[in-house]
């Protein structure tokens, strides 16, 4: 099953916010539900928002096709754009597949070629996705090892991406091949997508895992019981600064006090090949999503709250970047920009 779908009568998404306790689609029919689905978190996962703010556009652009010239056309495709790009603020695929929604339409020149240009678009950077992330899975087994025992955190499976995921991606690929791995997933506070959505990934592909909470990872490196962190990647710089879901950076550097490997995996629309660790925008999320549990309130009325929802952890801490292009390893400026040209 796809986290999302282009189909004729509209964009259908998996609501990820109802994991893992019903399944249940949602269909979009204008970019507005799909930008309000991004926000809400009802599709999440780096390359999974970039490819629905595609459709999103493809979207606009079948609304619109039959009402105007092309340059009103082109107008309503440039608001839909806006409205995409300010749903969320960390994640280099949104940007990057709206880039190439933008260069799609800027060639058209009438109206009836704008919706097929972007559509096929939409539809293509979907199935490059799919292609991307068995890559990913192809070039990662290689570095897993029969009767590893890895520790992965937020969700980084196909519910991330189109269909297979990236470091869920390498997970699974090892699994396929024979390798009797074990998995822990870590809960990932505070909105749970290693609980809720890693959990459900790994328990329908009869993967082994335990679930454990985010603060029980140090203790398990300690006692030996973990050989290698895999995580994913919302933003990976040039210079290898990887920045990821909050509590990413603090495994890293537990994974290097432990001497393990960690790993991050991502497609090369993930490397932001112009921009500094700086400029990056780390997304603060609503405080009541660290409040409340299942709209629970769990801490005292008046308690303030952060509530960053991703973080940087510095290229010196990653020992590979697992790629669709290959596997690359320090200096990172030079193996990042090759697997980016490659
Ligand atoms: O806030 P989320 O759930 O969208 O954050 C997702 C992550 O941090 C994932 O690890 C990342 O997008 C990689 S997904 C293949």
């Amino acid at each position: 099953m796809k986290t999302i779908e282009w189909r004729e009568d509209g964009v259908y998404i998996i609501d990820q916010t109802k994991l893992p306790h019903q399944l249940v689609l949602i269909k979009c029919e204008d970019y507005e539900r799909i930008a309000i689905a991004i926000e809400r978190m009802e599709i999440r996962g780096a390359p999974a928002i970039g490819v629905a703010a595609a459709m999103g556009i493809a979207l606009a652009a079948k609304k619109v096709a039959n009402c105007g010239s092309l340059e009103e056309i082109k107008k309503e495709l440039d608001k839909a754009w806006r409205r995409l790009q300010r749903t969320r603020p960390t994640a280099r695929n949104l940007f990057w597949a709206l880039e190439r929604m933008k260069s799609a339409w800027s060639s058209a020149d009438s109206p009836s070629q704008i919706v097929k240009k972007v559509v096929d678009e939409a539809i293509k950077i979907s199935e490059e996705d799919v292609a991307a992330c068995r890559a990913i899975g192809k070039f990662g087994a290689e570095l897993i090892s029969d009767g590893d025992r890895i520790l992965t955190h937020c969700n980084a499976g196909g519910l991330a991406c189109v269909e297979y995921g990236t470091a869920l991606g390498v997970i699974r690929a090892a699994h396929e091949s024979g390798k009797k791995i074990f998995v822990y997933a870590s809960e990932t506070r505070p909105l749970l997508q290693g609980a809720r959505l890693t959990a459900f990934e790994l328990k329908t592909e009869g993967i082994p895992f335990k679930l454990i909470t985010d603060n029980m990872a140090a203790h398990l490196m300690q006692r030996r019981l973990i050989d290698k962190v895999l995580v994913g990647a919302d933003r990976i710089t040039r210079d290898g600064y990887v920045f990821n879901k909050i509590g990413t950076y603090g495994l890293a550097l537990l994974a290097k006090a432990h001497g393990l490997p960690f790993y991050v995996a991502a497609p090369v629309s993930t490397i932001d090949l112009d921009i500094t660790p700086d400029r990056v925008i780390i997304e603060e999320r609503d405080p009541n999503e660290v409040l409340y549990i299942n709209n629970v309130r769990i801490a005292p009325e008046g308690t303030k709250a952060l509530n960053p929802a991703f973080d940087m952890t510095p290229g010196e801490l990653v020992s590979a970047i697992i790629t669709d292009k290959g596997v690359a390893y320090p200096p990172y400026d030079l193996s990042l920009l090759l697997r980016q040209r490659n």
